[in-house]
């Protein structure tokens, strides 16, 4: 009933109402006839009624609509239209409400649009962010943070910082950030399960434009990748620093000996001069291994890739390695399918053929036998060396292609191997799109198979 009030027709019902029966009471006393009053006073009610009735349908109605529309407006429902009839004062209101409600429909829309490239930009990036306002709150979280410390967005969401990172680094970040009021960079570790993550922090104070400090920013950068890079590059230092010691020590202390007396028989001097000799040739061999690894590595390395014939590459290696062999009375099995012809860089698939061969003839003790054969498949040339030398353990195979690793240090060493045959095989095989498989068993043989594309 209340609800029935509040309407405006109804009011003014009510209203007409009162004025007939006003009208009523002032005519009464000039009036005898009481019937034709009460006829009188229904038909003016009546007539005000119909004309209440048509001024309500062409004002009160559409100011009615208008505000309720006004209402749905507010509440963010920019999809209402107004029906319009521009001769009226009315339509003109409506037409001035349907074209506030478009552009606001237009606003809300680039709105969301910027909102929604916003979140997809601020999940996607590789680095966790945290927005912190002034009073410590967390105003905005990503999926990568989750992602790298755990939990979910609910957990961290306008709560203050150090109540909800766990993280002493972040949380220091923050504090150092606000105080400073300057941006801070740090690096921490941290660890998943039994992985360790080396993390970058960033803390940096924002400012409005008064200069009063609003907030800060948060950003973890995942450095893992680079933290390793660069201790294999000091590992690579110190190996390579090591690797040309032992040779220097050996000569310098020879040409030493020698130049302190040890020249008094021609014997011992030869001696000492074939050592530092054999030295000096192997600290070469390094050096060479060295540069045809940094060369293979360099970003601008390009191939040289000819039409090959696997006869051409082999013609000239397969008899100083026939000899290597039969100085260690091993026989070397040569099986070459006939014009095996692809698209490769000659001098490089050369450089695969002599270093797998040298190590088959190295790790192979006397009266062993060697494989070498080539053969053609459908895509790749398959070039397969199989020994019957010491083999390698299963758990090393893994390794074996790691720059200055070996099984066995001293025999390598003796053999005048550098460790970076097989890395450089590798390299090799790598940038001409190949593939690598070893098989081996110890004290049985090793079988490596090399496939490059046709
Ligand atoms: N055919 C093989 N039989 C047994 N062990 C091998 C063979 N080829 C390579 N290896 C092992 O892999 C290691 C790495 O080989 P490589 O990179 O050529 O270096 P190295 O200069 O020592 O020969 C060797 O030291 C050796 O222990
Ligand atoms: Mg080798």
């Amino acid at each position: 009933m209340s609800d029935l009030f509040q309407k405006p027709l109804f009011k003014y019902v009510i209203i007409l109402f009162f004025i007939v029966l006003g009208s009523g009471a002032v005519l009464v006393p000039f009036i005898d006839n009481y019937l034709a009053l009460g006829i009188v006073l229904t038909i003016e009610y009546i007539i005000l009624l119909v004309i209440l009735s048509y001024f309500s349908r062409v004002f009160l109605k559409p100011v009615e609509k208008a505000i309720d529309t006004m209402e749905e407006i507010q509440k963010g429902n920019y999809e209402v239209r107004l029906h319009n009839n521009p001769d009226t004062m009315v339509g003109t209101l409506n037409t001035k409400i349907n074209g506030l409600a478009s552009n606001l429909n237009q606003l809300a829309t680039k709105k969301n649009l910027r909102l929604e490239q916003l979140n997809t930009l601020i999940n996607n990036t590789e680095s966790s962010l945290i927005l912190i306002d002034e009073r410590g709150y967390i105003q905005l979280i990503n999926q990568k943070f989750m992602m790298m410390f755990g939990g979910k967005v609910e957990d961290f969401q306008d709560q203050l910082y150090y109540d909800v990172l766990e993280n002493d680094a972040c949380i220091k970040a923050v504090q150092k950030a606000f105080v400073s009021e300057k941006n801070i960079k740090e690096s921490f570790t941290h660890y998943i399960g039994i992985i360790k993550y080396y993390y970058e922090i960033s803390g940096i104070p924002i400012f409005n434009q008064q200069n009063n400090l609003k907030g800060a920013v948060l950003v973890i950068r995942d450095i893992t990748e680079l933290k390793k890079l660069e201790s294999m590059r000091k590992d690579f230092v110190a190996n390579v620093s090591h690797e040309l010691r032992t040779p220097i020590t050996s000569m310098k202390g020879f040409a030493e000996t020698l130049l302190d007396g040890g020249m008094s028989s021609e014997e011992t001097t030869r001696e000492f001069l074939r050592i530092i000799y054999n030295e000096s040739h192997r600290m070469q061999l390094l050096i060479e291994d060295l540069l045809t690894l940094s060369k293979l590595e360099n970003e601008n390395f390009r191939l040289v890739l000819n039409t090959v014939n696997v006869k051409d590459i082999t013609k000239d290696i397969i008899p100083t390695l026939m000899y290597h062999a039969e100085a260690k009375k091993l026989k070397l099995h040569v099986d070459m399918e006939d014009n095996v012809v692809f698209k490769a860089d000659k001098e490089r698939v050369k450089q695969i053929f002599i270093n797998l061969l040298d190590n088959a003839i190295n790790y192979t003790p006397e009266n062993g036998h060697i494989y070498l054969k080539v053969e053609k498949q459908k895509e790749y040339v398959h070039i397969n060396v199989t020994d019957t030398g010491i083999g390698i353990d299963k758990e090393k195979i893994p390794r074996i292609f790691e720059r200055f690793y070996r099984v066995d240090k001293a025999r390598s060493r003796n053999t005048g191997g550098t460790g970076l045959g097989l890395a450089i095989i590798k390299h090799i095989v790598e940038v001409h799109e190949g593939k690598i498989e070893i098989e081996s068993e110890v004290n049985k043989g090793t079988s490596m198979h090399v496939y490059l594309p046709l």
